[in-house]
């Protein structure tokens, strides 16, 4: 895959050496480096871990309005598109249609149950849940990992309880999820098998669900389903089944862990929100806007048309396109001191779920999650702490997540 280099005059320029993406994350517990200088252009050339080539926009204008622009289709199973990754074929479905109108009639159905109305009555559920995993962590071993003690237990627990998927099935279908979400983590056969067993899994969950159904959102989902085909077919059951199930957990789980790692690094924010639990909500924002625990190779466009951008820049149609959401969460021209960590700020209108038509089903459940998660461990154990140097934890490469791979902490 070639794609040209637009220059700010609209015409293709000379081709700068393209840049690795993923950005290191260097340094570790920071916002990377590499995002200062970024904007000087509006489309950068990069680097996938395939080895093939796309343009990644940098600016928070330019950005915010392709999320809502038809011309960037989300169809990248299409010829010529840049692989994100040469062994696995990440959010490549060739019987998906995930561009308007089809992907809208679908998406109208699943958003229903994810309004913040709905997601609020969910709150005392998840603070029951918070609360055992902490009953659980104190009488368990000490040092602790986070992660596995509490930040990835607790939205696996939510998700699995709206879904109406077993708890007992939890360790499958992670392992199966990390296979499926691999870039460079795993060889291929192994992703293949993963890729098999978790569709094979769905499948035969949805059918036990048909035969006994609950009042869960696959229930629900299969009930519209079996109605009207064309409202929602088989296939498409089963892929947005799989999607709520990963994006479900596997974003807000990093997020939770990379979040507080944060926070426990940064002692003089912690003592902050420990004196003034209020400001629980605004830290959760900004961790967010400037905790990114991927990147962005999950936002892969393809341009059906040629697109101008805010500066005049050309997106060639043919190109494949990535939307950097960590370069907009820290564009001067919007943020105020973007490479400060201001747990106070308001004005906070991060890209962190996207925008426009594929803006994330899950924000509200996230955002809840992550309140409660934060708030309740604080409570529960003030003096809690990293039991190494912050700066030395490793992050999780080679996946689609680039949290902590282990947090270690006491109380
Ligand atoms: C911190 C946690 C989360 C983050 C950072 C996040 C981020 C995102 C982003 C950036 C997108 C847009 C991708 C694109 O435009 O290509 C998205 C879409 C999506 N998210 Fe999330 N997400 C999170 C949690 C959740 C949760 C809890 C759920 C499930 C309940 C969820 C379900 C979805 C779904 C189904 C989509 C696809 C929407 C569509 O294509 O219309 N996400 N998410």
């Amino acid at each position: 895959m070639t794609t040209t280099n637009p220059s700010p005059t609209g015409a293709p320029a000379g081709r700068a050496a393209p840049v690795r993406y993923p950005f290191p994350w260097t340094p570790p517990m920071e916002i990377p480096e590499v995002l200062r200088a970024l904007r000087e252009r509006a489309v950068v050339r990069v680097t996938l871990p395939s080895g093939d080539t796309a343009l990644l926009v940098t600016r928070y204008v330019d950005v915010r309005s392709l999320f809502a622009d038809h011309r960037l289709s989300r169809n990248i199973a299409r010829p010529g598109v840049a692989r994100i990754s040469a062994d696995n074929e990440l959010f490549v479905d060739p019987n998906i249609d995930p561009d308007p109108p089809a992907h809208t009639r679908v998406r109208g159905l699943v958003t229903k149950a994810f309004t913040a109305r709905r997601v609020e009555k969910l709150r005392p559920m998840a603070q029951r849940i918070a609360d055992d995993l902490l009953d659980a962590m104190a009488e368990g071993p000490r040092p602790a990992d986070l992660n596995e003690a509490y930040a990835f237990p607790l939205p696996i627990k939510v998700i699995c309880i709206l879904l109406g998927v077993p708890p007992e099935d939890m360790v499958t279908f992670r392992r199966l999820v990390d296979g499926f979400l691999s870039v460079t983590k795993l060889p291929p056969e192994e992703v293949g098998v993963c890729r098999r067993d978790l569709w094979k899994y769905l499948g035969d969950l949805i059918e036990a669900k048909r035969t006994s159904p609950g009042g869960d959102l696959i229930s629900e989902l299969i009930r519209v389903r079996d109605e009207d085909d064309n409202r929602l077919n088989e296939h498409e059951l089963r892929f947005w089944v799989q999607g709520l199930l990963i994006a479900g957990y596997v974003t807000t789980a990093s997020q939770i862990g990379a979040g507080t790692a944060v926070l426990l690094h940064r002692r003089d924010l912690l003592e902050q929100i420990k004196a003034d639990l209020s400001l629980v909500p605004t830290a959760v924002e900004e961790l967010l806007r400037t905790q990114i625990m991927g990147s962005s190779i999950g936002t892969m466009r393809y341009a059906v048309a040629d697109i101008e951008l805010s500066d005049g820049t050309v997106i060639p149609a043919g190109s494949s396109v990535l939307l950097s959401e960590e370069s907009a969460n820290v564009d001067e021209a919007v943020f105020p001191e973007p490479f400060t960590l201001d747990i106070r700020r308001t004005e906070n209108h991060h890209m962190t779920f996207g925008a426009g038509l594929h803006y994330c089903v899950g924000a509200a459940l996230a955002r809840m999650e992550l309140q409660v998660a934060t708030e309740t461990l604080l409570r529960r154990f003030p003096g809690i702490h990293l039991t190494v140097d912050g700066a030395t934890l490793p992050r999780a490469l080679g996946g689609f997540m680039e949290g902590f791979t282990q947090i270690p902490v006491d109380w």
